[in-house]
């Protein structure tokens, strides 16, 4: 493989903490429970934990082989590997996501920043369950505010990625992501000391089989995508800075267990205590953003709670949201040759005008729907349903089939230097299992069938 003098992230405990950072993020706290809520607790968990494990595992192996073996770009890796062919689509669709999903994130990050302040001032005081809805609903349908904590958001995510890749990703990662883990911690404890706690973590963890439907499977299998930033070529991006010492397939288990981990502790801060309050865990968006502050309100010290947990949202948005941009960074800097600057540039003032048309697409631009659902709704279905699944496949297939089975086998073990059981079962998975059971839930999902 050709090799050139790529910048590396400085040490592996950083680049799992870079990992680990854009796979645990809003789709974690915020978005996990909400679908879980939604879609019958702990069946949607099993099936989740499945796809996770196997699917998502795997796709991440696959891109870390991508993303190291090329050390380019999203686009680049496959122009690289497969010169002249079309699998650089696939590059492509990644950077597109990544592109799509960032401004929609961005949306969701600049409430945390929001519900932050209100906690801090001590503005979250409010009554009932419905003063909560009109304050929340009226915020988000605002054509100014939400878009200047966006702004913000986005200004600290772009001064982080122009910081480059071991001062700016790798540092900021090191520092939070740790202390992710001890906030999450605090609140589980905090939440399971609720009065009828039980009846929540029974609600999380006891499965419902009937519960089951093609809908489901689907649903968990975006999430699990979604969760582990795979699909979308993020760990390809983040890979292409690994060296070459650096023992892939245990670090893809790392980053895939600490990932699925912080989702169900997310499940155990917020389940305990919605059904704690009486509340039905089946809420949607609302979840997080409604109902947890209401609940956090009715302990004593609320406001302080709220704080950390939206402090909580908040690191985890931000560790996320800098690798969605680092894949567009980097594409615009390699591909178009533009210096690291100007191509950060770019990604933020245009990831900040989608984000600005998401924003008021729950307010001035709520009557405009694509496919009946509005703009911040269809890139979100968009990107993680279809692009994500899709772009996984591809990623399977071509790392399955048209990568020389040696020239895989010697990058993922370090030129034999580093054992890999399971490397067998991963080409099974990659060849077979995963493209299969993805296409036939694509198909389901569009109705095909
Ligand atoms: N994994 C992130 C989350 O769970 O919130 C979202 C995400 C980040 C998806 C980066 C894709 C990605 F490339």
């Amino acid at each position: 493989m050709k090799q050139q003098k790529r910048i590396t992230f400085n040490s592996k405990f950083g680049l799992v903490m870079a990992s680990v950072g854009s796979a645990v993020g809003l789709g974690n706290i915020w978005r996990f429970p909400c679908e879980a809520g939604e879609h019958g607790g702990g069946a949607f968990l099993i099936v989740y934990v499945f796809c996770v494990m196997i699917l998502g595992l795997s796709v991440m192996l696959a891109e870390f082989f991508l993303g190291r073996a090329s050390q380019k770009d999203a686009v680049g890796t496959f122009k690289v590997l497969a010169p002249g062919t079309m699998w650089k689509i696939t590059g492509y669709n990644g950077v597109l996501a990544a592109f799509l999903i960032f401004g929609f994130y961005s949306v969701v990050s600049g409430w945390t920043l929001e519900y932050i302040y209100q906690s801090a001032t001590g503005n979250l005081n409010v009554s009932s369950v419905e003063e909560f809805t009109g304050n929340f609903e009226k915020f988000t349908a605002d054509a100014f505010r939400p878009v200047v904590w966006i702004f913000i958001f986005t200004l600290i995510t772009h001064i982080v990625v122009m910081s480059g890749v071991k001062k700016g990703i790798e540092r900021t990662s090191k520092l939070m992501m740790p202390l992710l883990f001890v906030i999450l911690i605090i609140l589980c404890v905090r939440s399971l000391m609720l009065p009828n706690a039980i009846e929540g973590v029974k609600f999380f963890f006891k499965p419902d089989f009937s519960k089951i439907t093609s809908d489901v499977v689907l649903s968990a299998l975006g999430q699990a995508f979604f969760s582990v930033s795979v699909g979308m070529a993020c760990m390809i991006t983040y890979a292409s800075y690994f060296n070459k010492s650096i023992n892939m397939p245990n670090t893809a288990i790392s980053v895939v267990t600490l990932d699925t981990l912080v989702a169900i502790l997310a499940g155990v801060v917020i389940f305990p205590a919605v059904t704690s309050f009486n509340i039905s865990p089946s809420q949607g968006p609302a979840l997080v953003f409604i109902t947890l502050p209401n609940i956090f309100q009715q302990m004593p010290f609320g406001n302080l709670w709220s704080l950390i947990f939206f402090v909580l949202l908040a690191i985890a948005a931000l560790t996320s949201i800098i690798s969605l941009h680092e894949v567009v960074t980097a594409y615009l800097h390699e591909q178009y040759k533009l210096s690291r600057n100007k191509a950060t540039a770019i990604v933020s003032l245009c990831g900040f005008a989608v984000g600005v048309v998401c924003s008021l697409s729950f307010g001035v631009l709520s009557h405009f729907k694509i496919f009946g659902i509005i703009i911040f709704d269809l890139l979100d279905f968009v990107t993680a349903n279809l692009m994500l699944p899709l772009g996984g496949m591809f990623i399977c297939i071509f790392v399955g089939w048209f990568i020389n089975k040696k020239v895989l086998k010697d990058e993922l073990t370090n030129n034999g230097t580093i054992k890999f059981r399971l490397f067998c079962i991963f080409v099974v998975v990659i060849r077979y299992v995963a493209p299969i059971i993805i296409a036939l839930i694509c198909i389901k999902k569009l109705g095909l069938f």
